[in-house]
């Protein structure tokens, strides 16, 4: 019978380390509330040094945290070290067994935990074809590709069943194909197996393909835990909405002449709020627009220029220039517009941020009409 699957509670969990330079103690991770779903992919995601890999160490029993405490399913495990909590690590050097063949470094962990040895060779077998390494147990692991590699160390952690499976920056090492196909690899192996993943990277476009739920960090706190698409189209904040899409939001500094009408880059224009409670009491505001949402089309109300195209193949950014200031644009299809051809732009969707410019906290989501 198939194990029950276990998900992870963190509870106001802090982990305090002191700066080696100034000697002064400062929270790496700040009082931390986390509810991981049982069978959910979770990306720990921020910039450097935001304290993804302490949270991911603490919660897989390498580290102690300060404050708060940590639950396997209904257990509290503060206390119990890494081997003794049914999760397993992935670890981004691979730690691959040098002198054992692709088949003893799966087996290993199984053979430790004494498994009958009939079913190590099925089990191992059956987690060779999911990796698509079958045919390849007698090789050396330094025979192998990078990418190989790769798969061997996350068909050795998963062997075991573990109730959840750690993985920080685990592709980094890869070129960029390799990366993308493993991605595709990783979220077959997380549907097909029974296991929990929580996975550290720095790269936003990974955790949006990856993840069931995002857990987005700066500074040591937690700034917004949805799913993808929500932190994407219903960022928190302005960090969040910075860090997650590419090309990267339009933040544009406006003021709200008043409750409906804002003011920017001398343009005037109605806002409608998706949810009408929504009113904004802030003057001073940041209007946060995706670029595929400030679009350029004939007989839009935006006059600008085009600063600058750039093709991508399926997709064309144009940066434009509009009251001294430039705004990107994404544009379906390839397109080249001269430097400074005049051009007509448009913002569609109601997907349009407002933040407070002094708190940077979003305060409204809607539409936005040029008058
Ligand atoms: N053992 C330690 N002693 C003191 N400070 C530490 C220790 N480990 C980490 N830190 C500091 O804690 C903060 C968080 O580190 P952490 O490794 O969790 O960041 P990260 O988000 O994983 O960053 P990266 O993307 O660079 O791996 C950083 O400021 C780091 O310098
Ligand atoms: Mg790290």
């Amino acid at each position: 019978m198939e194990k029950e699957k276990k998900g992870v509670r963190l509870e106001h969990i802090s982990k305090i380390y002191q700066d080696p330079k100034t000697g002064k103690d400062f929270y790496a991770v700040k009082d931390t509330d986390l509810v991981i779903e049982p069978g959910s992919f979770v990306t720990l995601l921020g910039p450097s040094g935001c304290g993804k890999t302490t949270t991911l160490r603490m919660i897989a029993g390498f580290e102690s945290p300060d404050e708060g405490e940590i639950y396997l399913g209904d257990e509290p495990i503060n206390a119990l070290t890494p081997d003794k909590r049914d999760t397993a690590m992935v670890f981004q050097s691979y730690a691959l067994l040098p002198h054992y063949n692709v088949f003893d470094n799966v087996a290993y962990g199984l053979k430790l935990r004494k498994v009958p040895k009939d079913e190590i060779k099925e089990r191992v077998t059956r987690i060779l074809k999911l990796v698509e390494l079958e045919g390849m147990e007698g090789r050396m692991t330094n025979q192998l590709s990078g990418g190989q590699q790769q798969r061997v160390a996350i068909a050795r952690t998963l062997a075991p069943k573990p109730q959840v499976l750690f993985m920080d920056e685990p592709l980094s090492n890869l070129d960029a194909k390799l990366r993308s196909e493993m991605r595709t690899e990783l979220k077959r192996l997380h549907s097909d197996s029974n296991s929990t993943f929580v996975y550290v990277t720095h790269d936003q476009l990974e955790a949006m393909t990856l993840a069931t739920k995002i857990c987005l960090m700066e500074k040591g706190v937690l700034q917004q835990y949805d799913p993808p698409l929500t932190v994407y189209s219903q960022p928190a904040n302005r960090f969040v909405a910075d860090f997650v899409g590419n090309p990267t939001m339009n933040f544009i500094d406006a003021k709200v002449t008043d409750s409906s009408t804002v003011e920017f880059l001398g343009i005037n224009a109605r806002f409608t709020p998706n949810d009408p409670k929504q009113t904004i009491n802030a003057s001073e505001v940041i209007l946060g627009i995706r670029p595929e949402f400030f679009t350029i089309r004939d007989g839009g109300k935006i006059k600008a220029t085009a600063y600058s195209t750039l093709p991508s193949g399926m997709e064309t950014t144009v940066k434009v220039k509009l009251a001294d200031e430039l705004v990107s644009s994404v544009v379906f299809g390839a397109i080249d517009y001269r430097v400074d051809q005049p051009i007509e732009c448009d913002i569609i969707g109601d997907q349009i941020c407002i933040f407070d410019k002094e708190t940077t906290k979003r305060v409204s989501i809607g539409k936005l009409e040029v008058l």
